[in-house]
């Protein structure tokens, strides 16, 4: 697949209007994407989990109008109009109307809704991005009179959602999802996410997240400046073969179940992920002291009890705490008698592995 084969033939079909409903869910990546290269490209291959109760929930209602040159768009957050976001979805817009030639021929309505709070500190463009993408696949198929495979369609989704946000073309489908092209990875591809198509052991079926709330500020750097920080970083080469190898590493933990092999790859590749901010020129710390307290907690209690918790981070303060299902009570009692104070007003997100984006409504 390339780019190219993402550009439509002239539509079968007009539609006037209509409205349609995606829920996507957000994922976790356990190999970090970080460094990007033009339109939107990853330096390195990454992997998720996907999310089950973090996710977006986006109607697109869209309108006819006369192609009078320009996009013509609302957007709402819970029901309030939300011009904050418009900037963001021109961008998209503009960076995906080679692909969908129909953005200046409607009239959208673009009405959002997170399950988890707005103000949480977690990212909604990986879920926001993705519900939106999906939506105008909708359109697309409707407008080709739904001739279009499932597998086309799953792929041109993922292909949009990555020039919306990169991390965005992971939340498609579940329970894991690769990005970025790997060797030993059939399919796998820069362009867009894919399911990951080896054995996974019994001992990653619902694994759990559970998302510690450590920060819910703006953070101060955008993951846009931190990717850009890659492309002259001293250590870059370097990491983007570390990801690679602990792409290959992963593969045969994955199929194993080997617990500990894969807590040494996540929590490795947090912070790697934060040390190549903190190698950046300029410099800077996403992580807050309440993120070391919670990792030497999780440290601790591990070496305690032989529990397989491990940690993950994303770009931010918050830390995902990851743990097989068959320890949820246990953990839940830790997190809550020893993690809980360090989180923003005590709060956290309970999740776990997902399967994907649904189709809510399509008329
Ligand atoms: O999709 P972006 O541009 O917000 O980048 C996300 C990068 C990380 O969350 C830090 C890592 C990842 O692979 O999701």
């Amino acid at each position: 697949m390339t780019a190219q084969d993402f550009i439509p033939k002239p539509y079968s079909k007009t539609i006037n209007k209509g409205s349609v409903t995606w829920s996507s869910p957000s994922n976790i990546a356990l190999v970090k994407y970080w460094g990007k290269r033009e339109p939107q490209l990853p330096e390195n291959p990454s992997i998720s989990f996907t999310l089950n109760n973090c996710k977006t929930i986006t109607t697109l209602s869209y309108s006819k109008k006369d192609n009078d040159g320009g996009f013509s768009f609302d957007v709402f957050l819970d029901g309030e109009q939300k011009d904050a976001f418009k900037p963001k979805i021109e961008t998209f817009f503009k960076r995906t109307e080679t692909y969908v030639p129909f953005l200046k021929d409607y009239h959208f309505k673009i009405e959002t809704q997170n399950t988890f709070p707005h103000s949480s500190g977690i990212a909604s463009s990986a879920s926001g991005m993705s519900a939106l993408a999906l939506c105008l696949m909708s359109l697309e198929r409707s407008l080709n009179e739904n001739k279009m495979t499932d597998a086309f369609f799953n792929e041109k989704a993922s292909f949009l959602a990555r020039l919306g946000s990169g991390s965005a073309c992971r939340s498609l489908e579940g329970p894991l999802v690769v990005w970025g092209a790997h060797q030993e990875i059939d399919g796998s591809s820069d362009l867009f996410g894919v399911k990951y198509p080896f054995e996974v052991h019994d001992n990653f079926s619902n694994y759990q997240d559970v998302i510690l709330l450590v920060d819910k500020g703006q953070k101060q750097v955008s993951s846009t400046v931190g990717h850009n920080l890659m492309h002259d970083h001293p250590f870059a080469q370097e990491r983007f073969k570390q990801a690679h190898r602990n792409m290959s590493a992963l593969k045969t933990v994955l199929k194993q179940g080997d617990l500990e092999a894969f807590i040494k790859i996540v929590e490795s590749e947090a912070l790697s992920l934060h040390a190549m901010m903190m190698t950046s020129m300029p410099y800077f710390i996403l992580m807050k002291p309440n993120t070391l307290e919670i990792i030497n907690k999780i440290w601790s209690y591990r070496a305690e009890t032989n529990s397989k918790i491990c940690f993950t981070l994303d770009a931010g303060a918050n830390v995902h705490v990851l743990f097989p299902e068959n320890e949820s009570s246990q953990v839940l009692e830790f997190i809550n008698t020893e993690l809980v104070a360090y989180c923003e007003n005590g709060n956290y997100l309970c999740d776990q592995i997902g399967f994907g984006a649904q189709l809510i409504n399509n008329e």
